[in-house]
Order: C-alpha cells, then structure tokens, then sequence
C-alpha cells in the first residue's frame, strides 16, 4: 500500500512538472520562438496556470496535506517539507480563480504598455496600467494577509520571514552609511576604465564566458547557455538548467558579469538534490538566497584580484591588442569604479543599492498612499538626485528602465540587495573556514568555493528559511555591518 507521503509526492511531482512545463514555454519565448508565436503562446502559458492552480488546491491536495500535517510517524525533514507544502497550498487557496485571470490579464496589458512606454518615452501611456496593477497588488495584500503593513503580504512571496519594518531598518542603514562612503570614493581620484570599451570580438568573448562557466563548475551535462537580450537564469530541474547571456561588442563587462552571476543562480539550482523534485527541499529557498548565489560570484569572487590573477592572462591571450597595455592591477581598479550611473543594471557594486533604496522607498509610498503614479517621475527623478547625484534625462532611463513593476512584481527588489548582503557575510565566512580560499582562487582552483556552498546552502533547499540558513551559517541573522566592512576593506585599497 501507498504511504500518504507517496501520494503527496505523485502530486507534488505532477504540479512541478505543470509549472516546469511553463517554464519551458516561457524559457523558448526569451530565446527562441519566432516573432508569430506569442499570441498562442501567451494562451498556452495561461491555459498551463490555470492548471497548476487546479492541481495545486484541488480536495485531493487539500486532504493529504491536511492528514499529513499532524502525522507524528514522519521524520523531521518530512515534517518540513509537508508544513512547507501546506503553507503553499493556503497561499494559493487565497486566491479565487478570478482573481488569477485578472492579475494575469492585466500583467499582459501592462507589460505590453510599459514597452511602449519606454519605446516612446512616454510615462503617461503606462501610468493607468501602474494604477491598475497597484490597485490589484493591495487586493492580494488583503487576499493573503498580514500583520502589520501590506508590503509584508508581498515579501513573504519572495523573501519569507523578512518584514517591512526590517527593510525599512536595513535601508536606513544604507542611506545613513553607504551613501556617505561612496560620496567618499567619488572625491578621490577617477580610475580609467576607456579600455574596457573598445571593440571586443562577439565569438571570442562568447568563448571566454563558456570557459569561465566550465570553470566555476557549471555541469554541460546539465545545462547550456544561450543568448538573450536580457540575461536571466531558469531550470526544469536541477539536472536541465537554463542560464543565458548577452554580448555587447564595444563593452567587455557586460558579457562576463552577467555570465558569472547567471552562473552563480545555475550552480545553486544544478546542487539542489535531484531525487527531491517536486517537494520544497527540491526548490530554492527565497530569492534573497538564490541573488546571494549569484552576486557571490559575481563580486566576491569575479571581482576579486584573486580571480583575475588566474584569468587576466588568459583574457589577454584572447584578445591581446586591446589588453596590451593595460596591467592586471589597472584590470582589477577598472572592473571595481565607483560611479552613480542612471541604469541599475550596469551599476557598481557600491551604488547599485541605491537603485534599489529608491525603487523599494517608492514602492512602499505607493502603498501608504503618500505619492501617487501620476507624480512618480518626479519622485524618482528627485530621488536620484538626492543619494546619486545625477540628473535623469528622460523617463525611459529614469521610472520606466525596469520591466519589474509592468510583471506586478513589487516587494522583488529589495531581495537584490538582501542577496548581495547575504553574500558578504557568507564569503567571509568562507574565507574563514576554507583553508587557503584565497590562494585556491588565485590558482583557478574553484572547486573549494562551490563545495562549499553545496554543503552550506545548495543541498538543503527549501528546508530551511533564510535565516535559519544565515544563522546557521555565520552564528547571527543578516548583518549589514558585514557587507560595509567587506566594502570599505576593498575599496579603501583601490582607491588608496
Ligand atoms: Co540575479
């Protein structure tokens, strides 16, 4: 006879592999698909969501779960995953079947608006739709619940256990300590980083990107990388893993640290065990942690004189003329520039969280009520100028750069900043317990690194929240201490 667990498991599998199946769909979209498709394609992926929530709240569900949930015969990590199954099946019993066509309705109306509201540079052709998602957003707040402020209704999606009243605290740290230092560096002498933009051969820096993912430890076996325009990490299971990259030929930087940190995401997902597909200890565990993945990489380690001692000739031998003059020491400064810039994505590391201090601050007016969509442009123009000091010039590079708020995604981005804090704190850690961590990156050797994070975060999936991880981890919850040490340690070196 089949165990009710079993059972659980059969359906667990066959709503992960709905929603895998989605995510194919939507993978194929980005790289793929011919101009033509996206009409039935969008019907496909609907007609899917409508399927993945029959399964994922039918009585079937529901009755297992609720059976399951007391059972005292069940070993700690069962229990786990059952109580983690049965918190995402009343999330999704919140929800009316209404409510999802809505929402999806009016993310697809929204999304499309927004293009050509950036296309044309026109705020005014996205606004009624920001309204309309707002509006919608503070249902879902009420349909899920929450204590004490509306915006933990949504980061609970994302980053579970994390509250308004802690972000508000660690953004505060943030204006009152990062803003200030980096106003610092930008008072010291400009590095020059012209070099980095010169002409840089499409194939070969594709080359170079696959040789620094081989590197790092990504599985060819279980995953590929392709192109897209907007880079992005997605996987079926942990053996089928998607990361893609763009090239931008009169910009070296672009192609590699968008390749680390997509990397970053993918060996995350390929260390998740495979047997555990379709329970929660078969899924990532908060987008804090999977962003602390990526951006462990991608700064700590890919923006390190460590990695670049190792890589830089290598990169010379790719592309010599370019290079010639140009010292790894020169290499690491350029790589490293502090400079406030318009768009969050080519930012430094320094001043990307100002870019997110801003969206998260507008976020949360927005929800209070104390601004309004009309007046958004000039908050986030007023904004920029205040932590950035820069002027923007238009809204396609000012409120309308990000595709996010068009998705409905509000309470995400606070998640980039929490996983670049995250990774602070646990690659110190790392540097501590890993014997000669350093000297192994100098040697290419990166092997130690990774099993590292696979014995530390990858192997345990959702079985552990985010702060149950950091604490178990570092001794303490997320501290951004850590991160301002880290920071002024490397910077008060580069720039003297
Ligand atoms: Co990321």
């Amino acid at each position: 006879m089949t165990s009710k667990y079993e059972s659980l498991a059969v359906l667990l599998k066959k709503l992960s592999d709905i929603n895998y199946a989605s995510g194919l769909l939507q993978w194929d979209q980005e790289v793929n698909m011919p101009e033509k498709g996206g009409e039935i394609r969008a019907q496909q992926l609907s007609t899917l969501a409508g399927l993945s929530h029959e399964t994922g709240t039918s009585s079937e569900m529901e009755n297992l779960l609720s059976e399951l949930i007391g059972d005292s015969k069940l070993d700690d990590r069962q229990k786990r995953n059952v109580k983690e199954a049965y918190r995402n099946f009343t999330d999704r019993k919140k929800y009316t079947t209404q409510f999802v066509i809505e929402m999806s309705t009016t993310v697809s109306q929204g999304f499309q608006a927004w293009q050509q509201a950036k296309k044309e540079n026109n705020f005014n052709l996205f606004a009624p739709h920001l309204q309309k998602l707002m509006d919608l957003k503070l249902k879902e707040c009420e349909l899920l619940g929450y204590e004490d402020h509306p915006y933990d209704a949504l980061l609970n999606q994302h980053e579970p256990g994390m509250t308004t009243k802690q972000l508000k605290k660690l953004f505060s740290d943030v204006r009152t300590q990062l803003v200030p230092y980096v106003q610092t560096l930008l008072e010291k002498k400009k590095i020059d980083d012209e070099f980095t933009r010169q002409h840089y051969d499409k194939q070969k820096q594709w080359d170079f990107g696959m040789d620094l993912l081989k590197q790092m430890g990504f599985d060819f076996k279980a995953g590929r990388q392709d192109l897209s325009s907007h880079p992005f990490t997605i996987n079926f299971n942990s053996r089928d893993v998607r990361v893609t990259t763009r090239i931008n030929e009169n910009d070296l930087c672009e192609m590699i640290w968008s390749c680390i940190h997509e990397g970053g995401h993918a060996l995350y997902e390929q260390g998740i065990p495979f047997e555990n597909y379709g329970w929660p200890s078969g899924e990532f565990t908060s987008l804090g942690i999977h962003e602390s993945q990526s951006r462990l990489w991608e700064n700590n380690v890919g923006r390190s004189l460590s990695y670049w001692k190792y890589n830089y000739p290598r990169l010379c031998k790719v592309f010599p003329d370019q290079l010639k003059k140009i010292s790894v020491e020169h290499f690491y400064k350029a790589i490293n520039k502090v400079e406030p810039s318009l768009i969050r994505t080519n930012a430094d590391e320094l001043t990307y969280h100002m870019h997110v201090m801003i969206r998260f601050e507008i976020e949360i007016a927005l929800m209070e009520g104390k601004v309004k969509v009309e007046d958004l442009p000039q908050l986030w123009n007023a904004r920029y100028k205040e932590y950035l000091g820069i002027e923007v010039p238009d809204n396609a590079r000012g409120v309308l750069q990000d595709v996010h708020w068009s998705h409905g995604s509000f309470g995400y981005f606070p998640t980039y900043s929490i996983g670049s804090f995250y990774a602070a704190q646990f690659f110190r850690q790392a540097q501590k317990e890993i014997k000669g961590l350093d000297q192994e990156i100098d040697n290419g050797n990166l092997k130690p690194m990774l099993l590292w994070l696979r014995e530390k975060i990858h192997r345990h999936g959702r079985l552990y929240t985010s702060n149950e991880l950091c604490n178990a981890i570092t001794g303490k919850d997320l501290d951004f201490g850590e991160f301002m040490e880290y920071a002024k340690i490397k910077y008060e070196q580069i720039y003297n």
